[in-house]
């Protein structure tokens, strides 16, 4: 077993609140019967995030690419479609390397306004990230927000201008980490922040032959590995975990029910474990899985249908058809 004790570690950064909520997330899933589970949004820590970074950029996980593909092309023809007044709100903002095309579209349409972007993130890093990534840009004013998505967006919405527009960005394909209906439900939840003429662009990985999925999430260096297993490795160094990250592998599995892959950590042989910050003592047996991510894949038609029960009306679509991506524009109806 390995001691937390005896291994470097790295300083967790987040306020106690965040790590009472990690405690408890950690506690409610590693004790959840049959399927033991760990939400996803753990998976960004530093290191993670770095890690997320590394895989963007894997032959096999051609999602990001294929969006930068459709973003470097259609961005003057998106902002186009957009209101003249608009401010920009961003999911989740990742490195802003994609916005970065939608952000000087708009700054090329109206040389003379100034734009408004508005990341929200629960990764100070990302934020830093991003602000630094970003700052070039012609008559930018940057302001993030350390938040929820929804809290984050009540806030932005709550703060804009009379007459101002928002146009939400949610990239990347996050929404796909959402199970169907709460996909729905989730853009529901964003639409009743948003008023008539507001807009949500939406990025979504299209559904694919199931052995490119699989190399896409169980890749041939073990980026995608490392990402998973690095869950384990920050419960161990934020909540007083002592698990050994050997005795796990990383598990990429098609769910053909669900259009999803998911990704498992499964124990190699019999495991006890402890968790000090949560107080807690888990058991797995020999071939039995954490369930950490699901990633849904969509179809390009059902995205108008889903945009439509959540109040919103698709009203442009690109798609990129080598990798298979889709961006909406979904405009609050
Ligand atoms: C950032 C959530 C879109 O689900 O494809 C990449 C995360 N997980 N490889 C995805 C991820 C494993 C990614 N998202």
């Amino acid at each position: 077993m390995t001691r937390s004790a005896s291994r470097p570690t790295l300083q967790p950064h987040a306020p106690s609140g965040l790590a009472a909520e990690f405690a408890a997330a950690v506690r409610a899933g590693l004790t959840h019967a049959p399927q033991k589970e760990l939400p996803s949004k753990y998976l960004y820590d530093e290191v993670g995030s770095a890690l997320f970074e590394v895989i963007t950029v894997l032959p096999e996980y051609g999602v990001t690419r294929a969006e930068e593909r459709l973003l470097t092309r259609y961005a003057a023809e998106i902002v186009e479609a957009l209101p003249a007044d608009v401010v920009v709100a961003e999911l989740g903002s990742g490195s802003g390397r994609k916005t970065r095309r939608i952000l000087e579209a708009l700054s090329r349409k109206r040389p003379t306004s100034p734009t408004s972007y508005c990341p929200i993130e629960i990764s100070r890093t990302a934020l830093q990230l991003c602000r630094r990534e970003l700052a070039d840009i012609e008559r930018i004013s940057i302001v993030g927000y350390e938040r929820d998505y929804l809290a984050g967006l009540a806030e932005v919405s709550r703060q804009r201008k009379n007459g101002e527009r928002l146009c939400v960005l949610f990239l990347g394909s996050t929404i796909g980490n959402f199970a169907r209906l709460a996909a729905t439900r989730f853009l529901r939840d964003i639409r009743a922040m948003l008023r008539p003429g507001d807009t949500l662009l939406l990025g979504t990985d299209l559904v694919k032959p199931v052995p490119t999925l699989i190399a896409a999430y169980d890749d041939a260096i073990g980026a995608t590995a490392a990402f998973n297993l690095n869950l384990l490795a920050r419960i161990n160094r934020e909540l007083d975990g002592d698990f050994d990250l050997r005795d796990f592998e990383h598990v990429a599995r098609f769910n053909p029910d669900a259009r999803s892959v998911e990704m498992h950590l499964r124990a190699r042989r019999h495991v006890s474990a402890r968790v000090g910050a949560a107080r807690l003592a888990v058991e797995l047996e020999a071939g039995e899985t954490i369930w950490t991510e699901s990633s849904h894949k969509y179809h390009a038609d059902e995205i108008p249908a889903i945009a439509a029960d959540a109040g919103f009306e698709c009203a442009h679509q690109w798609v990129e058809k080598e990798w298979g991506f889709a961006e909406s524009l979904l405009s609050a109806a």
